[in-house]
């Protein structure tokens, strides 16, 4: 990314027409900047389910302007024919990616939109779309800063802080969330280490996360995954900061392939734990980790997609969950934009939302 404004806001935004998306191609970096128009349900739906946009508040942002810039299309001025299009395409978008709550919670915004304005005519309800994107998009911006702040105050400067994944400006907007607080710290002169797991198979820790943060000027180590442990043994880790792709109303919480082991890590060596993440994170209809849809993901991810020629026997047997659950018993708390909501957390996540 040649303008650091960009990575600043975010990676996705409306075209100034409102009639396309542009999304900053999250798989090209940090080696190349490539931006990408999205204008069809199949673009949108290949970006979202490539990874082009990834991160849990980010795809729900560019799937709140996929409906925009789908609604925009319809040639219909039937309220019926417009709301069905819509639905369909709302769907079709869901199913690109199961994990992550805030791509439905964004589609269902949307379309919520459309269901209480029937009584208006379908270029007025357009109008409105074009409204609620934008403050969906303004929002999680507004939400990040919040996150960070809340983050901020749990660490001290010379902090080591370790993450997992990417849950910074690419996958949000502005701040991010996990590595809002060393991103905010930095601008406050509050100064946070950070070691950046590597995040095997898509390396999202190595490609983007310890990107980001070299950007913004964060002290930034990267580790592979199997290093978290040896880190924390030598004292240098005193928080672990992690992202979020669905809170169950227990606490329970998925993220990242790869999380739920950091959390078991820092447990044994007394180190707190904490996940970072809006409250469209917070799936207060999903009662435990169990109900969470777990993505299964292609196995070339892990025999050959990285390397100049396959690392694994050709056609081997391979299991390849993008993310796991991680257990709320090893949740220090989680932080959100209301606030940090400590155990116990059926409880306290439900005063949140009051
Ligand atoms: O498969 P990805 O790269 O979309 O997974 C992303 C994560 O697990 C992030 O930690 C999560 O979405 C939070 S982003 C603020």
């Amino acid at each position: 990314m040649e303008n650091r404004e960009d990575l600043k806001s975010g990676s996705v935004r409306l075209a100034d027409d409102g009639k396309s998306c542009i999304i900053l191609d999250q798989t090209q970096l940090p080696n190349r900047q490539v931006y990408l128009e999205l204008e069809s349900a199949q673009d949108f739906y290949d970006a979202i389910k490539t990874l082009a946009v990834r991160g849990a508040p980010a795809i729900g942002i560019c799937a709140a302007y996929a409906v925009y810039v789908l609604a925009q299309q319809k040639q219909t001025e039937e309220y019926a024919l417009f709301r069905d299009a819509l639905r369909k395409d709302g769907e079709y978008l869901i199913s690109s990616r199961p994990t992550a709550v805030n791509l439905s919670w964004a589609v269902r915004q949307m379309l919520g939109v459309v269901e209480e304005n029937g009584n208006l005519p379908v270029s007025q309800i357009v109008g409105l779309l074009g409204d609620e994107c934008r403050a969906i998009h303004a929002e999680d911006i507004e939400m990040c800063r919040r996150i960070s702040e809340y983050g901020l105050s749990l660490v001290k400067a010379g902090d080591g802080i370790l993450t997992h994944c990417n849950a910074g400006p690419l996958a949000t907007s502005k701040y991010g969330t996990a590595i809002g607080p060393a991103i905010l710290g930095k601008e406050r002169g509050v100064d946070l280490k950070v070691f950046s797991d590597e995040t095997r198979p898509l390396l999202q820790g190595a490609r983007l996360t310890s990107y980001e943060l070299m950007m913004a000027g964060v002290d930034v180590t990267l580790i592979c995954d199997n290093m978290a442990s040896i880190v924390m043994k030598n004292g240098w880790v005193q928080a672990c900061f992690v992202g979020c792709d669905r809170i169950a109303a227990n606490g329970d919480f998925a993220n990242k392939i790869g999380t739920s082991g950091v959390a078991i890590l820092a447990k044994h060596y007394g180190i707190p734990f904490y996940t970072l993440g809006p409250t469209s994170t917070i799936d207060m209809d999903c009662p435990t980790g169990d109900d969470i849809k777990i993505e299964q993901r292609d196995p070339d991810e892990i025999r050959s997609m990285w390397y100049r020629q396959p690392m694994a026997p050709e056609g081997v047997k391979c299991y390849n969950p993008a993310f796991d659950v991680t257990d709320h018993e090893l949740v220090t708390a989680i932080v959100t934009d209301r606030g940090i909501v400590y155990p116990p957390f059926d409880e306290n996540l439900k005063k949140i939302f009051a």
